[in-house]
C-alpha cells in the first residue's frame, strides 16, 4: 500500500514575522532545489499563517495551522474557525497535540469534534495521540493509544482527510526518542484499532506520522519503519537545514 511521506513542521509558539517569512523562503528555496518523493507540510502559528502562505507561494508546501474551534463562527473570544483558516489559505490543522490536551484540558471527545468541523470546512487534520511516561512505565502505552484513536478520530475519517501522528508526550522536546521497534508496534497497533473504526481499506491508506525529538540524526532510523508514513516535527522543524535534512535524510 503506497502511502506518500509527510514531513511536517509544527513550528509551536516560534516566530515572529520576519523569522517565519525567512524560514518559509528558505524551505521553499530547499524544496525546490531537487525533485521530492513526499508531501511538506509547515503548521505556523496564527499570525504568521498569511505571511508565510504568500512566502511559499510556487513550492508544492502546504499550510497547516495548530488548533481551531468546532464551530463556524460566533462568541469564542480568542478562537479560530476551520473556515478562518481555509480563508488564511490553510489546507491542514494538527489537533490534539499533547500540549493542548495538557495546557487547555483537551479531551477526546473535544478532538473528535473539531476535527469534524475541520474536515467539513475541508481542512485535513493531524490528530495527535500519544502516552505519558508514568503510562508507558506502567505498560499501558497501545491501550492508551488505542483509546486516544477511537475517541479522537471521527466517524467519518477517510486516509483522504486525516493523518495520525503518534508522539509520545515524554518524546517531545526532550531529545529522548523510543526505541525504533516501539515505534514500529504502536504503528501496527494504531493501524489495527483504525482498522477496527474505519475498515482496512482506509486504516491501509492512512498514514500515521512519528514524532517526538526527530532530527536528522534519527530521521532515516524512524522514517524507514513499514508503519511509520512521516513524521511531526518541532525544535528542528525551526531552522531549514534541520528540517530539510530530515527530508533528505528519509529519501525523500
Ligand atoms: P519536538 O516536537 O520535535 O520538538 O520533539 C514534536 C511535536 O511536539 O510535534
Amino acid at each position: 500500500m503506497a502511502r506518500k511521506m509527510l514531513i511536517a513542521g509544527n513550528w509551536k509558539m516560534n516566530g515572529l514575522m520576519a523569522d517565519g517569512v525567512a524560514l518559509a523562503t528558505e524551505i521553499k528555496t530547499a524544496v525546490k532545489s531537487k525533485k521530492r518523493t513526499c508531501e511538506f507540510l509547515v503548521c505556523p502559528p496564527f499570525t504568521l499563517l498569511t505571511s508565510v502562505k504568500k512566502a511559499l507561494r510556487g513550492v508544492k508546501v502546504a499550510l497547516g495551522a495548530q488548533d481551531c474551534h468546532f464551530n463556524e463562527k460566533g462568541a469564542h473570544t480568542g478562537d479560530v474557525s476551520p473556515l478562518m483558516l481555509v480563508d488564511a489559505g490553510c489546507s491542514y490543522v494538527i489537533l490534539g497535540h499533547s500540549e493542548r490536551r495538557a495546557d487547555h484540558g483537551e479531551s477526546n471527545e473535544l478532538v473528535c469534534q473539531k476535527a469534524e468541523a475541520a474536515n467539513k470546512a475541508g481542512l485535513k487534520t493531524v490528530i495527535c495521540i500519544g502516552e505519558t511516561l508514568e503510562q508507558r512505565d506502567a505498560g499501558k502505552t497501545i491501550d492508551v493509544c488505542s483509546k486516544q484513536v477511537m475517541g479522537s478520530v471521527p466517524e467519518g475519517a477517510t486516509a483522504q482527510n486525516t493523518v495520525i501522528a503518534y508522539e509520545p508526550v515524554w518524546a517531545i522536546g526532550t531529545g529522548k526518542t523510543p526505541t525504533a521497534q516501539d515505534v514500529e508496534d504502536v504503528h501496527a497497533a494504531v493501524r489495527k484499532v483504525l482498522a477496527k473504526k474505519l475498515g482496512k481499506a482506509q486504516a491501509n491508506k492512512m498514514r500515521i506520522l512519528y514524532g517526538g525529538s526527530v532530527k536528522p540524526s534519527n530521521a532515516k532510523e524512524f522514517l524507514s519503519l513499514p508503519d511509520v508514513d512521516g513524521a511531526l516535527i518541532g525544535g528542528a522543524s525551526l531552522k531549514s537545514v534541520d528540517f530539510m535534512a530530515i527530508a533528505d535524510n528519509a529519501g525523500c
